[in-house]
């Protein structure tokens, strides 16, 4: 996901600059406006973390002082909870809570010495979260100004069997270029809303492809809605900064229901169809897409052109092998028959049964679900 990410942060919307991918990242520089706008806008993003040093940590001894000699008084006070999330890779420090309880108290210890005080550790919901990172024994500290990961946008509060996490989601119809198509429509001089592309996901399951579609169409912040982010607590935050930001990110959204495309989901379950109901709902979506308990068998095309998305069972976690194959079957005969004009895309972690689908894709996108390696498959369809 990381072009993408970089894309994002390059945007408008971030404007970040010095954007480089890295290794399961990219790091940017910018203000501390471009920081607010990476937790705001970022809809691909899990985290983003305000590097402080880098430093040498061969051992313990060595973590424990290239921490203390940041000035974290400069960060928080002892009143502030903190807490540390430690990993590390090719590196002598290889447990991660030993090389957590350093860090905390290192930064105990240097606060204690010049306030007193020491903060105290809350794991769940702190004020303060630090990020370590030992990479071939040499650590980089972070704050993170996230706090929880982004992929939380506030909206899913009844979750179905198979999920797809909301930035994996939004990286699907990335690359499937829905808000740019959406954007090359709306942006033509004789703009119509029938020109707008149309959306489907014939097996939405609790939404989230059809969540994160509708809010790319009505260009909502994808952190409007959350409560929590890593920076509201800091002692360099900015509220002012941060309350102009999202009140100009709210008032740019564009909720006129006569200007949006049609976007529908469908899905044979009905626990899936009433959390993907509820979901959009908690997104204040409802009326900007349609979702219904339909079997695939009955998906018909909704208009002459659009983008078509599925996500389809693929047996890590649900379904039952034969009565797979079928599925992935009729999807591809859904497709050539009822979709002609459309661009579709399967979105699976089995490449036996994306073989079944019988279609020649145009295009290949591996994209990970959790450790699952998947791939998005693109079909054009005339
Ligand atoms: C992997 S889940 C989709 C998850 C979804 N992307 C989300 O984020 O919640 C697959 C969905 O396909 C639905 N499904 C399976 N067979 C179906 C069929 N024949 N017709 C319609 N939906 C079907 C299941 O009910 C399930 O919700």
């Amino acid at each position: 996901m990381e072009p993408l990410l970089a894309e994002e942060l390059r945007s408008d919307k971030i404007r970040a600059s010095d954007v480089v991918e890295t290794r399961a990242g990219v790091s940017f520089k910018g203000t501390r406006e471009t920081a607010y706008r990476a937790c705001l806008w970022s809809r691909i993003a899990n985290r983003v973390l305000l590097p402080l040093k880098t430093f040498p940590a061969p051992n313990p001894e060595k973590l424990y002082g290239g921490v203390k000699s940041i000035r974290w008084s400069d960060h928080l006070t002892p009143k502030e909870t903190i807490a540390v999330d430690f990993s590390s890779s090719q590196s002598e420090i290889s447990h991660t809570h030993y090389g957590a309880l350093k860090t905390k108290d290192a930064i105990c210890d240097q606060l204690k010495s010049v306030q007193g005080e020491r903060p105290s550790v809350q794991t769940k919901n702190p004020d303060i979260q630090i990020n370590v990172y030992v990479l071939k024994d040499e650590a980089t500290v972070s704050i993170d100004l996230s706090g929880t990961s982004l992929h939380l946008r506030g909206y899913r509060d009844e979750n179905t069997a198979a999920p797809l996490k909301e930035n994996l989601a939004a990286a699907i119809l990335m690359h499937a270029g829905w808000p740019t198509k959406l954007a090359e429509a709306r942006a033509k001089p004789d703009f119509k809303p029938a020109m707008l592309p149309a959306f489907l996901d014939p097996m939405c399951g609790s939404g989230t492809l059809v969540i994160e579609a509708a809010m790319m169409a009505a260009q909502i912040a994808p952190g409007a809605e959350r409560k929590h982010f890593g920076f509201l607590k800091w002692r360099q935050h900015d509220s002012a900064l941060w309350k102009k930001i999202v009140n100009e990110a709210i008032s740019g959204e564009m909720r006129d229901k006569k200007l949006f495309p049609k976007i529908v989901g469908y899905d044979a379950d009905f626990r899936a169809v009433r959390a993907a109901l509820s979901n959009l709902e908690s997104a204040e979506l409802t009326g900007f897409a349609h979702i219904e308990k339909r079997e695939l068998a009955l998906c018909e095309s909704i208009a002459p052109c659009g983008i078509f998305v599925a996500n389809p069972p693929y047996g890590e976690r649900l379904g039952d092998e034969e009565q797979l194959q079928e599925l992935y079957g009729r999807l591809g005969d859904t497709l050539k028959q009822k979709f002609k004009g459309w661009e579709g895309y399967i979105f699976t972690g089995s490449e036996p049964l994306s073989k079944l689908i019988g279609l020649r894709a145009s295009r290949r996108y591996v994209l990970y679900n959790g450790a699952i390696e998947c791939r998005l498959f693109k079909y054009e369809l005339y």
